[in-house]
């Protein structure tokens, strides 16, 4: 099936590989023409595990291509998909403005009928808006296309992407009352069904529900993990024995009840805005949210603020992570770019270092920092070292080694990846969270 998949962003490129790797002849569009350039020569523009080998392998195949120009891609294609971001606006709303364009181009540039898949996470009522655009601009050019539009969310994780798209726990899928879109978004799908990954079909407004509900949901299990941590703090408990006590029970489950620094990245602190902004504008309470979102902030400003409070002063600080989690180099609302600046402002000299993020953070980090190669010298003659993604190459640090090396013994570990008593062997002075 001939598809254009347009915003090659995180989402975007990994669905285009993969549509591809599946068989499809897919077009990859983007406004920025040095991420294509790029593309076009088997160079991914992000970091995410396998991406790279799956887009050589397909562009060698011609089974994949990569424009700048959506009307290149149109002529035969069967479904756009649009893959644009959608980041919170000051007010905490979704900014859907990429989104917008994308459905208005579409249906100026259409000369056949296409189905409108929107995979960016929008707000509910978002597939109707852009229907709305739609239908007036091809009103406007005087034709009479069928371009129904459809929700069709992405679940994937950064650092499983590829895993996550190639073999989904479920396909959303929401369509208002086209058969014909359903029975193309059907073979589309084929190479996943027939290996059983389920679709679930329901209306555009449940499936772009579906997306918010979900990530809301799991930020809202971190964020009771946290409170947890501040009780135990206070109480004398262990959080990790806590939940792993509680996520024992199958109705509860481990995953995503670890306490830390609170979640950061591209989705959650987004996607939580953004039902706070739903909240307020439909007058529908999500008390659960709001919690989510405060417990998120408090649990980052309290940490900061121990650090802050142990440090002496014109410290040297290793910052070990800069990405929001590990397997990216995806630095959106990561935990070191409030951190970073609260340290400098504070007269401290700040050392960092991170296995995969350090060029993508070299772009965004203004404040005047020591890029280091490694964790033993971002650690050198330092006060202290901070724990702030819990990459594998820090799980396994020789903690002796790593007391040698500082000047200090203060070992703030933002992910609770160590165990205390390790560290303490070790002669450091451990600060975990809730422990
Ligand atoms: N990143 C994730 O882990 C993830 C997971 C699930 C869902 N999502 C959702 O998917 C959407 C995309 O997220 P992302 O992380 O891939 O964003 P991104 O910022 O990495 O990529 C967006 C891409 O769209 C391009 N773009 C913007 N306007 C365009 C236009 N008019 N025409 C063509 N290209 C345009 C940008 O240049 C960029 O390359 C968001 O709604 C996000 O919430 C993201």
């Amino acid at each position: 099936m001939k598809i254009a998949v347009i915003g090659t962003g995180y989402v975007g490129l990994v669905s285009a590989v993969c549509f591809a790797e599946l068989g499809h002849d897919v077009y990859g569009v983007d406004i920025d023409e040095e991420k294509v350039a790029k593309l076009r020569e088997g160079i991914s523009p992000i970091y995410e595990p396998e991406l790279e080998d799956l887009l050589k392998r397909n562009l060698e195949a011609g089974r994949v291509k990569f424009t700048t120009n959506l009307e290149e891609a149109l002529p035969d294609t069967q479904v756009v998909f649009s893959a644009v971001a959608t980041p919170p606006n000051e007010d905490f709303s979704a900014d859907l403005k990429a989104v917008f364009i994308v459905a208005q181009s579409v249906a100026k540039y259409a000369d056949h009928d296409i189905v409108f898949v929107n995979k960016s996470t929008v707000p509910v009522s978002t597939g109707e808006k852009c229907a709305e655009v739609i239908a007036k601009t091809l009103k406007d050019r005087g034709v009479d296309y069928n371009i129904p539009v459809v929700s069709n969310p992405e679940f994937l994780r950064e650092g499983h992407a590829i895993n996550d798209t190639m073999a989904p726990d479920r396909i959303v899928v929401g369509i208002n009352g086209s058969d014909w879109a359903k029975k193309v978004m059907e073979e589309l799908y084929v190479p996943l069904t027939r290996t059983s990954k389920p679709i679930v079909w329901m209306s555009r407004e449940s499936s772009e529900i579906v997306k918010y509900a979900s990530n809301g949901f799991l930020a809202n299990k971190i964020s009771f993990a946290n409170m947890l941590s501040e009780l135990c703090e206070a109480t004398g408990g262990n959080v990790r024995d806590v939940t792993k006590g509680m996520g024992m029970d199958d109705r509860i489950g481990p995953r995503f009840l670890h306490s830390g620094i609170g979640y950061g990245g591209s989705c959650f602190p987004k996607d939580v805005k953004a039902l706070i902004a739903l909240s307020r504008e439909t007058g529908v309470p999500l008390p659960l949210i709001q919690a989510t979102h405060d417990i998120n902030q408090h649990q980052r400003e309290r940490y900061f603020k121990k650090i802050l409070d142990v440090l002496p002063a014109n410290a040297t600080v290793g910052l070990l992570g800069l990405s929001f989690k590990p397997r990216t180099d995806d630095m959106r609302e990561a935990p070191s770019l409030d951190l970073i600046p609260l340290l400098v402002k504070a007269g401290h000299t700040v050392r960092v270092h991170d296995p995969i993020a350090m060029d993508n953070a070299k772009t965004i980090v203004k404040e005047d920092v020591e890029w280091k190669d490694d964790a033993f010298s971002t650690a050198e003659n330092a006060d202290a070292v901070v724990v702030l993604t819990e990459w594998d190459e820090f799980r396994g640090l020789d903690l002796n080694k790593l007391k040698l090396t500082m000047k200090g013994s203060d070992l703030f570990d933002g992910r609770n990846i160590y165990e205390p008593d390790d560290a303490r062997k070790a002669g450091l002075t451990y600060h975990g969270i809730g422990l």
